[in-house]
């Protein structure tokens, strides 16, 4: 994770830098810091913490930092806990190199008994620090150029990083380097923005280059960009990017966090989703990605989906809706388990990563294993040139627009409706859906944006679910309960919970209920449970019965006229009613505004939970 950030032109670095620092947290924000250089030397600042941290650190030395170069880091703590030592910027022995680091370096024990045998020490516990000084000692041995000193160091290396690295007696070269990790550089004329994702610096250009992966950059002022490869120092010509993004969609507005604004965003952004797929005129489903590839889709024998965290939830809902309209056998998988346990996969596979990130370390490379193993990988990704995006087969984006709060929800709907013009399209090519069924499917689908602005405008509904978190806010535990195609939907509900607020929530097939947590019920315990009227409703009103039986607090996510369920119920949130198969997409709203509420009342920051980060580009 980490974001990483740089600056090298005439306007002055630290506004730049700080900033860019600010729209990086959501990859990390346990401690941050920045160098800025100038002719003279350099100034550093880090501090364990936000950045808002740093800034005020910053500002109470009262003078100004000047210098038009300067690199920033915002950190997720891998190797050492987070505190002033272990945040980046590292600096070597001689105090010659700086060096920022996101990724991990996987032998960097190994770097370090040699450089502690060659005399180096160490003040921090990160494998940053070994890294700039295996750069340092390995220049100063050769008598390399600090470029020349990287590329062989890099060559040693086992592991995944972006960095950017200065040294203090070239203050107008940084040299910038990717492998795994992400890594984005801006060009405007004479100056060069790098960072973890181009978001920082779209204010100030709107050319990008993506780092591929083996590659590495040196730029120098007022002079071309060098690209080379790491491996054997090619040089490249670069590929520039029009970067297309809206700086009101990385703006909160009036929304106090951006996950209620993304939350209230899901009408706008499932209409993006079915946008130009779904025409409903001709009642057809256009996704290009499938189209050409139709063969492989049609011949699979079963499909594996591989994601995780949210997405994970999202596999989970679409193993449902593949099995259910198109008759394919699915697995979903963790990418994290995925990856390391040899799978059984070759030429004639199917498999499917989702990632709304793109970035996601175990996705990524569950995707690569899949590949060399000779399988078709389509995805389905939110971030527009991610890596993920980039290395497969084919795939599809959600269209979502940028999502910024940690907790994923835009994300997640936009997921699901791609997964249902997936299952739809391949039950179409299958013949596996009869026609009635699969229009009135494609008509409810063109009316979802408005049922969603139906759950979230309503104060009704608001005013509920605010009352609901009132009551719980001070509860340790939750029970989330969900059957058929809302199970995914309920572990998705008290993961929201769990991330936002910290009250421990789990989440349960209704009926399994009965093998174990039905012990933890109580009169303490509330037990949020998705009793819509399509799938195993008569089922599930026995499932609150066993409940009430134990005495736990019932929060019911019913249908509007919905009588049985809502009778049995402490608390009731209506929804509108829609065939089972697009369910998900209105029962999750309910379970992402309760998690926002429970958590606000408990004073925590939903934007950034502790130890958490949007992007988890480490293993
Ligand atoms: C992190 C995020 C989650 C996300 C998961 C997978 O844990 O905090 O919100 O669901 O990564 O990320 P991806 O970008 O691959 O969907």
């Amino acid at each position: 994770m980490c974001g990483i950030i740089g600056y090298l032109g005439d306007r002055q670095a630290y506004p730049i830098l700080i900033n860019g620092l600010k729209k990086l947290e959501y990859r990390g924000y346990d401690s941050s810091g920045i160098a800025i250089f100038c002719k003279n030397g350099y100034s550093l600042y880090k501090t364990k913490g936000k950045v808002d941290e740093l800034e005020k650190k910053i500002s109470s030395y009262k003078k100004k930092i000047k210098g038009t170069t300067g690199i920033g880091h915002t950190r997720w703590a891998t190797h050492g806990v987070p505190n002033d030592l272990n945040a980046h910027p590292h600096v070597s022995n001689s105090s010659e190199l700086i060096m920022i680091h996101n990724g991990i370096i996987e032998n960097y024990h190994a770097i370090k008994v040699i450089l502690l045998e060659n005399g180096f020490t160490f003040k921090s516990k990160t494998d940053t620090e070994v890294l700039v000084n295996l750069i340092e000692y390995i220049k100063k041995e050769n008598k390399l150029s600090l470029e020349e000193a990287v590329r062989i160091s890099l060559n040693e290396i086992i592991g995944a990083y972006s960095i950017a690295i200065v040294d203090k007696s070239q203050p107008e070269t940084i040299i910038i380097a990717k492998l795994g990790s992400p890594l984005a550089l801006g060009i405007n004329k004479k100056e060069f923005f790098i960072a973890s994702d181009p978001i920082p610096f779209i204010n100030y250009t709107k050319n990008a280059i993506y780092l591929k992966d083996g590659e590495m950059a040196i730029l120098r002022k007022n002079k071309e960009l060098d690209l080379r490869k790491i491996r054997d120092n090619y040089k490249l010509s670069p590929i520039i990017n029009k970067l297309k993004i809206n700086l009101k969609e990385i703006e909160k507005g009036e929304y106090k966090y951006f996950m209620l604004k993304e939350i209230y965003e899901q009408p706008k952004t499932i209409s993006y989703t079915l946008r130009g797929r779904l025409i409903i005129s001709d009642k057809i489903i256009c996704v290009n990605g499938i189209e050409i590839n139709k063969d492989i889709f049609i011949n699979a024998k079963s499909i594996t989906i591989v994601a995780c965290g949210t997405s994970w939830h999202a596999a989970l809902i679409g193993e449902y809706l593949l099995e259910q309209l198109a008759r394919i056998p699915v697995e979903v998988e963790y990418a994290s388990e995925f990856r390391y346990r040899n799978p059984i996969i070759d030429k004639n596979d199917l498999i499917i990563v989702i990632s709304q990130s793109g970035e996601t370390a175990d996705t990524l490379a569950a995707l690569k294993l899949a590949k060399k193993k000779g399988a078709f990988v389509f995805g389905i990704c939110n971030v527009v040139g991610s890596s993920i995006a980039r290395n497969v087969n084919a795939g599809i984006y959600t269209h979502a627009g940028p999502e910024i709060g940690v907790a994923s929800t835009k994300a997640f709907t936009a997921q699901i409706a791609v997964l249902i013009l997936l299952s739809l399209k391949l039950a179409k090519y299958r013949s596996t859906v009869n026609e009635n069924k699969y229009h009135s499917l494609l008509n409810e689908l063109t009316n979802i944006p408005k049922k969603m602005d139906n759950i979230l405008k309503i104060d009704r509904h608001i005013h509920i679910i605010k009352n609901i978190s009132k009551v719980f806010h001070n509860v340790n535990n939750f029970l989330y309960l969900g059957r058929g195609i809302n199970f995914p939907v309920a572990l998705e509900g008290a993961l929201k919970l769990k991330e936002i607020s910290y009250i421990h929530a789990e989440g349960y097939p209704a009926a399994e209920m009965k093998h174990g947590p039905i012990a933890l019920v109580d009169e303490n315990m509330p037990v949020v449970i998705i009793a819509t009227k399509k799938g195993c409703y008569e089922k599930i009103i026995g499932n609150i019965q066993e409940i009430k039986a134990r005495k736990g607090k019932i929060i019911a996510i019913v249908n509007e006229g919905d009588i049985q369920a809502s009778i049995m119920s402490d608390y009731v949130i209506k929804i509108p009613e829609i065939s089972e198969e697009l369910s998900p997409l209105l029962t999750v709203i309910p379970l992402q505004l309760l998690a926002y509420q429970i958590a606000c009342i408990r004073g925590k920051n939903v934007d950034q939970p502790r130890n958490l980060a949007k992007s988890v580009t480490v293993e």
